[in-house]
């Protein structure tokens, strides 16, 4: 199967009317791993899977003493996902692996496709979940106990017949990389203006998740008089603007307001308790910290004007990482060798290589969206697109073996 067909496999698994909805440990994110399991062994690749979830498929090296070069992404998706964030990188490491086996190239480094558990943190509350805690970054049990949206912990999600491992697959502890490539749709309209097919990523940009709870008085929507509320739903519709206009006013940042939560959200009953999420990015983050200390100070306007109280939860702090040079400069060579131009550009969306970065030499390659869509039903990127970045991904490999051998 091409990767034009694996995507076409892959898109089905959670679509339905408002696009894919495909949530780690959910039986259709399961289905996917399994189709990526089925993949590899008919490829003759080994399988192995962690204990959080990870999924790897190994082609072997001719120098067994060197790590594996990890290539992969993430089959998860928003609940809204097109059918190309994540799923294409991981479609297109294993057709990468495919492509070199069937022209008998064989890399002194053993290569490993990778399915991370979890990049997109929709259910439960961590992005790059499965990632973080291969790079250490998260230890096991603290996501073992984080609670998903649905009330259900990663524990039993994990032991659940539908959700949980695959069975079959050897469960790994080993964690040694030589390095790490990932290749993703751009999710934005830089290189279609450009009208570039490739783009090779600089870095990608600081993020941070946080939960905010804003503790009001419920009570009667007709009795109790304006002057004598603590409408948590009013408060937090300040701080949403407030956290709007902070972002605005420091610049070169975006910050979203993505999910609201209003209980006890009767059409009768002032809202008591309103949980909203916060999503903070910039490439620079002295600009997240100036956005965060503006938060605060409207946070404590806001408490006193409205006699409310407001729990701020640091959910997810990601650095911003900068892409190795030395990879990047190898993937040029590969790519200007495929008589491929290309552009570097600079990534606004998260992905698992912010925790590989943490660890191991870690590179990025870009394929356009049309539209610049993404975490859209409507998200797509052309074939000639998707097939012409798995040879790219294939030279890179290449090219990236012997750079580090
Ligand atoms: O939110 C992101 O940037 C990624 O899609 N998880
Ligand atoms: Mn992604
Ligand atoms: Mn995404």
């Amino acid at each position: 199967m091409n990767v034009v067909e694996k995507l076409d496999a892959l898109r089905v698994l959670g679509a339905y009317d408002g696009g894919i909805d495909r949530a780690l440990l959910t039986p259709q994110e399961r289905a996917a791993r399994e189709l990526f399991a089925q993949w590899a062994r008919a490829s003759g690749f080994a399988l192995t899977q962690d204990r959080v979830g990870n999924l790897f498929a190994r082609r072997d090296g001719t120098r067994a003493d060197y790590k594996p070069i990890l290539i992969g992404s993430h089959l998860d998706t928003v609940p809204t996902g097109g059918a190309y964030d994540g799923a294409y990188g991981v479609a297109a490491a294993l057709c990468a692996l495919e492509l070199l086996a069937a022209r008998n190239l064989r890399t002194a480094h053993p290569l490993e496709a990778v399915a991370w558990a979890g990049e997109e943190g929709s259910r439960f509350p961590l992005g790059c979940l499965g990632s973080s805690v291969f790079a250490g970054l998260s230890d096991e049990a603290t996501v073992r106990a984080l609670v998903g949206n649905d009330g259900v912990t990663y524990a039993e999600a994990l032991a659940s017949p539908d959700g949980g491992l695959l069975d079959d697959v050897p469960v790994r502890e080993d964690r040694d990389v030589a390095a790490y490539l990932e290749l993703h749709v751009e999710q934005g309209p830089v290189l279609e203006q450009l009208g570039l097919s490739l783009g090779i990523v600089t870095a990608i940009a600081a993020q941070r998740r946080l939960r905010a709870t804003v503790h009001g008085r419920s009570g009667h929507a007709g009795t109790v008089p304006m002057t004598m509320r603590a409408d948590a739903l009013c408060a937090a519709a300040e701080l949403v603007l407030a956290f709007e206009a902070a972002a605005r006013d420091v610049g070169d940042a975006v910050a979203t307001v993505g999910r609201m939560v209003v209980e006890p959200n009767g059409t009768n009953v002032i809202p008591a308790q309103v949980t909203f999420s916060l999503d903070l990015r910039s490439p620079d983050e002295k600009k997240l910290d100036e956005i965060s200390g503006q938060m605060h100070r409207a946070i404590g306007r806001v408490e006193s004007q409205r006699g409310v109280r407001v729990e701020i939860e640091m959910l997810e702090k990601r650095s911003a990482t900068p892409m190795t040079p030395a990879l990047r400069e190898a993937i040029a060579r590969a790519l200007d060798g495929l008589g491929e131009k290309h552009a570097d550009l600079a990534s606004g969306a998260g992905h698992d290589a912010m925790c590989l970065g943490t660890i191991v030499p870690t590179a990025m390659i870009f394929v356009p969206s049309i539209g610049g869509e993404s975490h859209v039903r409507e998200e797509r990127t052309a074939d000639r697109d998707v097939v012409l970045g798995v040879e790219a991904l294939a030279a890179a490999i290449v090219e990236v073996d012997k750079t580090l051998a």
